[in-house]
């Protein structure tokens, strides 16, 4: 007798609810996907227990006639693609007929749904994939699905599910992403009657960006646009001072459908690395446009990443639109005072692993009474005008004049003008002046080159001696020449020119490490800039080094003519600033 037997619908529809119903976000998620592939404007989610006793999401979109929803919840039906073509054509969010079937067999299901021109609608109620009753009722336009007993028929998935308060992270987290790409779409999210998040619709980024992360974020956001022959890219990215110590406020939204994809935050990251530091990411919401056929949507089971076929172009493309969007804005980090201010959203770590500590579930506490608070108040959002506080400045000019008056802690060198005080940390500043300058010297390699006075004679184990060797391209790309010398020591020949007086041994010292410690993602280009980048800190004047009026002017006029004279090459900033308004309000000399 054979062993083999194609199994039943119902435990193919729960296997593959492993891959697609994970937790109380995925539910939301398909839900809210189904919901705007219907077209609704509208889309409400209601959950009880953070989801884990009930999950409602209603909708007013095209709704489904009874033999359609019927029909909905068999393995493979779908209203969304017909034929292969339409498999490298996907417009919609969903495709794969795979969502209901799979949720509808670990849970109870009852929907309602209505079609905008019908009377009457369908009620079905589900269990466990059976139909346990269906009705004919009176219904408004759209649908409504309520979920309830989850995972109530595979006890290890129920195990598996983290705090309450972790599930309801990921699903504000989840909702929030949603709601900042579809800014048309009406979205509410209630958790026990306590509103969440409330958008308009309206249409508007950065009043949704306001409504998930306060006035004083959407306040310092860039917009950015850019489109090259394959794709469009609009959005937000915040100022270089609003940093976050992860990559989670990083929204990236490809053709509506919002992905985590590494490639696509790195170069996001990279775009924005000359103004942060490596551990920081901005925030942002990214909206990209391609045409379909360029994306395969088909390679995660919950529809969250996404291939791209010639990510090269989009690479290209977003550096030079952040680029672009960052340089002609005055970036010195204006010092204010906060405001007493509970946390919002974006303050939990909205960790996909498992997080159940006091004080992650305090801080969400903190958040969901704020979210109700804030409603209250802060209700005419619709009317209120954002107004960035982003200062474009004039071609070339990237600092303001700028006067030294002393110099403090042998580090800080307070400035003054019309607008206020600055503080230049005057070893960020060289560091920021000499990277430029040996950037320069490196990308623009000229043949000048010394051959220094006292022999440079560097010791050395034979081993090390023979991958130096290996390397000769390098030194040859450096216009360094040197020989053995004896068995254990080289001696440099010829040097550069912008090697810094009196540093010469010690510059060729971290040379010779940074080629023998190059790892397997070596390029030139990187090389060159870590080379820089640690040059430039070498012939830095270190803190604690007091310097004089002329110095600090001469210093202050270097950094005006650096490309980027806010940050460090590390991305630290260089200068910031008390504006006059502040310093009123600190010493409660005005308002
Ligand atoms: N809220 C809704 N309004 C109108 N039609 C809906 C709604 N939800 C589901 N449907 C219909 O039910 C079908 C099945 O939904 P389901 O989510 O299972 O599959 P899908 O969206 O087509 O693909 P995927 O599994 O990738 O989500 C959809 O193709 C759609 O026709
Ligand atoms: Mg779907």
């Amino acid at each position: 007798m054979s062993k083999i037997k194609v199994m039943d619908e119902a435990l193919a529809n729960k296997i593959a609810a492993g891959e697609v119903v994970e937790r109380v976000v995925s539910i939301v998620k398909e839900l809210i996907e189904n919901a705007i592939d219907a077209k609704a404007d509208t889309i409400t989610i209601e959950l009880k227990e953070s989801g884990l006793r009930e999950i409602k999401i209603t909708d007013n979109g095209i709704g489904m006639n009874n033999e359609d929803v019927k029909l909905a919840f068999l393995r493979h039906a779908t209203s969304k693609i017909y034929d292969d073509d339409d498999l490298f054509n996907i417009n919609t969010l969903g495709f794969r007929g795979e969502a209901l079937p799979s949720i509808a067999s670990i849970s109870e299901v009852e929907v309602k749904t209505c079609p905008k021109d019908s009377e009457l609608g369908t009620y079905l109620h589900i269990k466990g994939g059976k139909t346990l009753s269906e009705e004919q009722v009176a219904a408004n336009p759209g649908t409504s699905f309520k979920i309830s007993n989850l995972f109530y028929n595979t006890p290890a998935r129920l195990k598996h599910l983290s705090s309450s308060y972790a599930e309801l992270a990921n699903v504000i987290d989840y909702v929030n992403k949603i709601a900042l790409s579809y800014t048309n779409i009406r979205f509410k999210l209630t958790n026990d009657d306590k509103e969440l998040l409330s958008t308009n619709g309206s249409g508007n980024l950065l009043k949704v960006i306001n409504s998930i992360y306060g006035l004083n974020i959407a306040k310092k956001m860039v917009e950015i646009a850019g489109e090259n022959d394959d794709y469009k890219i609009k959005g937000y990215i915040s100022l270089p001072e609003v940093t976050r110590s992860s990559k989670s406020h990083m929204t990236t939204i490809v053709n509506g459908r919002v992905v985590r994809n590494s490639t696509l935050y790195k170069s996001i990251n990279e775009a924005y690395s000359n103004y942060k530091e490596d551990t920081r990411y901005p925030i942002c919401v990214i909206l990209i446009e391609t045409d379909p056929s360029l994306l395969d949507v088909n390679i995660h089971p919950s529809k969250l990443d996404i291939r791209f076929s010639n990510f090269d172009e989009l690479n290209h493309l977003i550096k030079e639109t952040i680029d672009n969007s960052i340089k002609d804005k005055l970036l010195i980090p204006n010092i204010t005072i906060p405001e007493v201010e509970l946390p919002k959203y974006e303050n939990i770590t909205l960790n996909i692993e498992r997080e159940t500590s006091e004080e992650y579930k305090n801080k969400l506490t903190d958040l969901i009474n704020f979210k109700v608070a804030e409603t209250d108040v802060n209700y005419n959002e619709d009317e209120a005008d954002i107004k960035s506080e982003v200062i474009i400045t004039e071609e070339g000019e990237k600092l303001p004049e700028l006067y030294p008056v002393a110099l403090l802690l042998g580090t800080y060198i307070v400035c003054e003008n019309d607008e206020g005080i600055y503080l230049i940390d005057q070893h960020a500043a060289k560091e920021r002046c000499n990277y430029e300058k040996v950037s320069d010297a490196l990308s623009h390699p000229n043949k000048n080159v010394i051959s220094p006075l006292v022999p440079i004679v560097i010791e050395l184990p034979q081993d090390e001696i023979i991958t130096l060797n290996e390397n000769k391209d390098i030194f040859d790309e450096l216009n360094i020449s040197y020989e053995e010398f004896g068995t254990s020591a080289i001696r440099i020949i010829t040097h550069p020119t912008w090697f810094t007086e009196g540093k010469e041994v010690e510059i060729m010292h971290s040379i010779i490490e940074m080629i023998l410690n190059k790892g397997k993602d070596f390029t030139l280009a990187k090389f060159r800039d870590n080379l820089a980048k640690m040059v430039a800190c070498k012939m830095s004047i270190k803190a604690n080094t007091y310097i004089d009026k002329p110095s600090m002017e001469s210093l202050i006029n270097d950094l005006r003519k650096c490309k980027n004279p806010y940050n460090c090459p590390h991305g630290r900033p260089a200068i910031i600033h008390f504006s006059i308004y502040e310093l009123e309000k600190m010493f409660h000399r005005s308002i």
